[in-house]
C-alpha cells in the first residue's frame, strides 16, 4: 500500500479525493498496490464531509509523515504552491498537480529539482483538463519531432464564443452566462484576457520543444475585442471565431508562441470544438497531424488526469529519464511567419494596400498569406486612412 496526501480541498482536490475512493478497486489495479489518502492540507474545516477526519492545517503533517510518498498539490497560485512543492521535492516526494500558473513559470526548475531528488512531478492536468495530452507527447509521440503545437486550451473562452455565435449575443451577456453557469469565474480576466491560454502554450511548448518557454514570451490577446459582427463575417466565409494558443519552430528552430482570436476555417477540425471543450492538435514528422480532443475544465475531468498521474508515481517513483525540458529556449519574435489576415474597419475601405486580398463586406476583407512584417508594415500605413476595429490572424 502506498500513502498519499492532498493539498487544496477545492474543486480539484476534493474531486482527486472522490475519484480514489469510490474507484479504489480500479485504482489498486492500475497502479498495482492500493492507493491510501492518509491526509488532506486545507486552512478551512469541512464538518460533515466524507474525508473531514483526513483535514489537517499544517503543511508540517505532510511534510514530516515519512510514510506519504506522493502528493496531489491542488491549490493553485504560485506562492505557497510554489514552496511546499519544492520542499516535498526536495524531501523525496513525488508531487503531481494541476497548477498551470506553477508549472508554466517554473516547470524547468521543478523538474530538475525532482530528478535530483530522485522523484517524479508530473501535470498532465495542468493543460487539456481530463484529456490525456502530455504522457502522449512524452511517451507514444517520442520518437516524433514537433514542429507545431496549437489548440484551443480555454474552456470559458470557448464557451462565450460558442454561445455569442449561437444565440446572437454579445460578449458581456454571454460571460454573464457562463458564470451563471459556473463556467466561468466571477473575476473572469484570466481567461478572458488570454494568460491561462498562454500558460498552457507555454506548457505544450516545453514539452514539444524540449525547453522551456515562459508565458512572458507569449504574445497575448484575449477575446475581450470580439464583437458579434466579427463571429457574423467569420460565418458568412465559413469560419469560426476561436481563441487560438499556437507554438511552432521557425526557420531556425526558433519558438514562436502566441495567443490570440482566429478566423478558423471549417476545413481544421478545431472549427468543431464547441463549448466547454478543449481541442488541441500536434504536428510533428512521423504521425503527421494527431488531435486530441475533450472536457478541458471542470471538477472530474481534472480529477481524472491528477489520479492518472498519482497512479503513474506509484508505478514509477523515479525515472531515469532526463527532466522533460531544461531552461532556454530560443524565442522567435515571428516577424517571418505566414498567415491570412481578416481586417475590419468601422468604415467602408479600400483594401489594395494588402496586394491580395477579399472583400467580405464593404468594411472588411481578408489578406492573402503574408509575412507578419510585411503585414504590420502595410496596416501601419492603412491605418493612417482607416479605423480599424479588429484584425485577426486566420486558421486554415
Ligand atoms: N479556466 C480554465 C478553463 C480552467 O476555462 O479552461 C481549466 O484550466
Amino acid at each position: 500500500m502506498i500513502s498519499i496526501a492532498i493539498m487544496g480541498y477545492g474543486t480539484v482536490g476534493a474531486g482527486v479525493a472522490a475519484l480514489l475512493e469510490d474507484n479504489k478497486s480500479r485504482v489498486t489495479r492500475a497502479a498495482g498496490t492500493p492507493v491510501d489518502l492518509k491526509k488532506i492540507l486545507d486552512l478551512r474545516e469541512f464538518p460533515g464531509d466524507r474525508f473531514s477526519s483526513l483535514i489537517t492545517h499544517r503543511f508540517e503533517d505532510l511534510l514530516e509523515d515519512p510514510g506519504i510518498r506522493v502528493v496531489c498539490e491542488c491549490m493553485g497560485g504560485k506562492t505557497y504552491a510554489y514552496e511546499y512543492t519544492k520542499k516535498l521535492l526536495a524531501a523525496g516526494r513525488s508531487v503531481v498537480t494541476s497548477n498551470k500558473d506553477l508549472v508554466a513559470a517554473h516547470g524547468a526548475e521543478l523538474l530538475k529539482l525532482a530528478k535530483q531528488s530522485g522523484v517524479r512531478y508530473l501535470f498532465e492536468a495542468s493543460v487539456g483538463g481530463g484529456i490525456p495530452l502530455l504522457g502522449p507527447m512524452s511517451r507514444d509521440l517520442g520518437a516524433n519531432r514537433f514542429r507545431e503545437v496549437y489548440g484551443i486550451l480555454n474552456g470559458t473562452t470557448n464557451y462565450i464564443l460558442t454561445s455569442m455565435a449561437e444565440s446572437s449575443a454579445e460578449f458581456d451577456v454571454c460571460l454573464r452566462e457562463a458564470q451563471d453557469l459556473g463556467y466561468a469565474e466571477r473575476n473572469p480576466a484570466n481567461d478572458v484576457e488570454g494568460r491561462d491560454t498562454a500558460n498552457k502554450i507555454s506548457i505544450l511548448a516545453s514539452l514539444a520543444f524540449g525547453k522551456h518557454v515562459y508565458p512572458e514570451s507569449v504574445e497575448t490577446e484575449g477575446i475581450l475585442g470580439v464583437s458579434h459582427e466579427d463571429i457574423l463575417l467569420a460565418e458568412s466565409i465559413g469560419c469560426r471565431v476561436k481563441l487560438i494558443g499556437r507554438a511552432l519552430l521557425d526557420e531556425e528552430e526558433r519558438v514562436y508562441a502566441f495567443v490570440a482570436p482566429h478566423f478558423v476555417s471549417s476545413v481544421n477540425r478545431l472549427a468543431g470544438v464547441n463549448g466547454v471543450f478543449n481541442g488541441v492538435i500536434l504536428r510533428a514528422d512521423a504521425v503527421g497531424d494527431v488531435m486530441f480532443y475533450g472536457r478541458g475544465a471542470g471538477r472530474m475531468p481534472t480529477a481524472s488526469a491528477v489520479a492518472g498521474d498519482v497512479i503513474e508515481a506509484v508505478r514509477t517513483p523515479s525515472s531515469s529519464l532526463p527532466p522533460l525540458w531544461e531552461d532556454g529556449a530560443e524565442i522567435s519574435d515571428g516577424s517571418e511567419h505566414v498567415s491570412r489576415w481578416f481586417v475590419r474597419s468601422s468604415v467602408p475601405v479600400d483594401a489594395s494596400y494588402f496586394e491580395a486580398f477579399d472583400m467580405i463586406s464593404a468594411s472588411a476583407f481578408m489578406t492573402g498569406p503574408m509575412k507578419n512584417h510585411d503585414f504590420h508594415r502595410r496596416m501601419d500605413l492603412f491605418r493612417k486612412k482607416y479605423p480599424v476595429v479588429n484584425a485577426f490572424r486566420v486558421l486554415d
